[in-house]
């Protein structure tokens, strides 16, 4: 990756995350309820997913022809001259979105060869833009953010993703939760997994774990750079920081991370 590519590479995809996030905006002000068709069980899609699919390749792909996709959408498209892969959740939240809960998001990552390196998670609604790039920091906006002191187990937030119907394992989420709610001060799934993630860097959530839910790459990738880059510690649960596939996440600070990953994994 040259030092011009990645110089530009970072405003392409917030100009993408924000067409996108446009279209999303537009469909949640929208009147009446929104269209939609399953993918799977309980796995919606709507035109307002495809549509903004759509506005970030065509936008990546004006400023950089040569890279390659892999999007909820549409699947993965290779790479021409490049070794950048652009990974797109253009609406994770949908089932949100579909009841119009204002918890959403719009989630682009770069990898380059194995290496997760840009992130950006986008909140059309608050017009958040939360970005990292790999070694050079994690924002909110213009301003850096980095992790707070940690807190008393017993203070924390914990962000999660929870299985539903006939998707991930509920029995799992159910031991873990059971193993973690006592000790801490709250629980929440609010159902935008990269979001959720993002926030921990942002200090909203004190820590996010999920494995029952079987959540996908587009889901987490865009979040673990903004984390990482926050400062926190990101692995799977077998403390794993670069598997080869993110079969389960979790997100804390350093000094959290592996008591939370004991707890879990009771
Ligand atoms: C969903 C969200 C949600 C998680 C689900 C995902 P989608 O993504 O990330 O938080 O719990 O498992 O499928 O389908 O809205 O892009
Ligand atoms: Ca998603
Ligand atoms: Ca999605």
């Amino acid at each position: 990756m040259t030092a011009s590519i990645t110089a530009g590479l970072i405003d392409t995809l917030h100009q993408a995350a924000r067409a996108a996030g446009e279209i999303l905006y537009e469909g949640y002000q929208a009147e009446g309820s929104i269209d939609f068709e399953c993918k799977g069980s309980s796995d919606f899609v709507t035109h307002y997913d495809r549509a903004a699919e759509h506005a970030i390749i065509e936008t990546i792909r004006r400023a950089h022809p040569d890279v390659g996709f892999l999007g909820e959408e549409t699947g993965a498209t290779p790479a021409g001259d490049s070794d950048l892969t652009v990974i797109i959740d253009p609406l994770d939240g949908t089932n949100n979105f579909l009841h119009r809960v204002p918890h959403f998001s719009v989630s682009i990552a770069v990898r380059k060869g194995e290496a997760l390196t840009h992130g950006v998670v986008y909140q059309p609604l608050l017009d958040e833009m939360l970005w990292a790039i790999r070694g050079q920091g994690a924002y909110q906006g213009s301003q850096r953010i980095s992790v707070l002191p940690a807190r008393p187990l017993t203070e924390m937030l914990v962000g999660t993703c929870l299985p539903y119907h006939e998707k991930g394992d509920c029995a799992m989420s159910q031991r873990q939760l059971s193993s973690l709610m006592p000790r801490v001060a709250g629980i929440r799934s609010p159902g935008s997994a990269a979001l959720e993630i993002a926030y921990t860097g942002l200090g909203r959530f004190d820590a996010f774990w999920s494995q029952g839910a079987r959540l996908d790459l587009w889901d987490i990738a865009a979040g673990i750079v903004i984390a990482r880059e926050a400062g926190c510690k990101v692995t799977d649960l077998s403390c794993n920081p670069n598997p080869a596939e993110w079969n389960s996440v979790l997100v804390a600070k350093p000094e959290q991370h592996d008591k939370l990953l004991r707890i879990l994994s009771k």
